[in-house]
């Protein structure tokens, strides 16, 4: 499973990126909103750094709209993936992008059928939302689970970015589960180094060399 970073916060895309880690990027428009710069010149610097795909949404609801936006935004960089609602306006745009060679991802993905409808209208990806559905009391992993088996099955190369992830426990349970590629904020990716015994460990060790009896 690859990892993706979702935000639209520059300095938390510089330092995941630094990890070595990073295979793209998502942002939506809440993302964008909390940050105080246009959204075109956000994207050409986060396309300017980072080689992975970099997911845009448009805001637009009709098709003509979604595919006047999504245009605007693959001509920032070659590694603009348009990010589309799950409907049919959304679907219908995803079509005409599939044409086109532009890369999509359909977002919004609460059911597996929907996830198939998707794919077969030629998304390049796939955003079920766990921590949403979590949040419902219904179990996103199940749904990871479901759409990982239909792809398999039916040889569908769409791939599933597990998204609205909550905690480290998502992230190994999407990766179990079958995700391709998981869409995770700063500070769950933070959250992933830490084990007590890694903690443990360093303060040891640098214990044990400072009080060295040899120079
Ligand atoms: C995915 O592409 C979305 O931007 C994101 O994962 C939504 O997560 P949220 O439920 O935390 O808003």
């Amino acid at each position: 499973m690859k990892f993706f970073i979702d935000t639209a916060n520059f300095e938390e895309i510089k330092e995941a990126h630094a990890w070595g880690i990073l295979s793209g990027v998502t942002t939506n428009p809440s993302l964008v909103a909390k940050e105080n710069i246009s959204f075109h010149d956000r994207l050409r610097e986060i396309t300017a750094l980072v080689d992975g795909s970099v997911s845009a949404e448009v805001i637009s609801l009709d098709a003509e709209g979604m595919i006047k936006e999504g245009r605007e935004l693959a001509a920032i960089a070659p590694n603009i993936t348009v990010k589309l609602p799950m409907t049919p306006e959304g679907l219908k745009a995803c079509s005409v992008f599939r044409s086109e060679g532009i890369k999509t991802n359909v977002t919004l993905i609460f059911s597996a059928n929907q996830a198939l409808l998707a794919a077969r209208a030629g998304a390049t990806y796939v955003s079920p939302f766990l921590g949403r559905l979590d949040d419902i009391g219904h179990d996103g992993m199940e749904l990871i689970a479901k759409i990982a088996q239909i792809f398999e099955i039916h040889h569908i190369d769409t791939e599933i970015i597990a998204a609205s992830i909550r905690h480290p426990q998502h992230i190994t349970d999407a990766a179990l589960n079958g995700a391709h590629i998981s869409t995770t904020p700063f500070k769950v990716l933070k959250q992933l180094f830490h084990h007590p015994l890694t903690d443990k460990g360093i303060e040891g060790f640098l214990a044990d060399w400072n009080n060295r009896k040899s120079e």
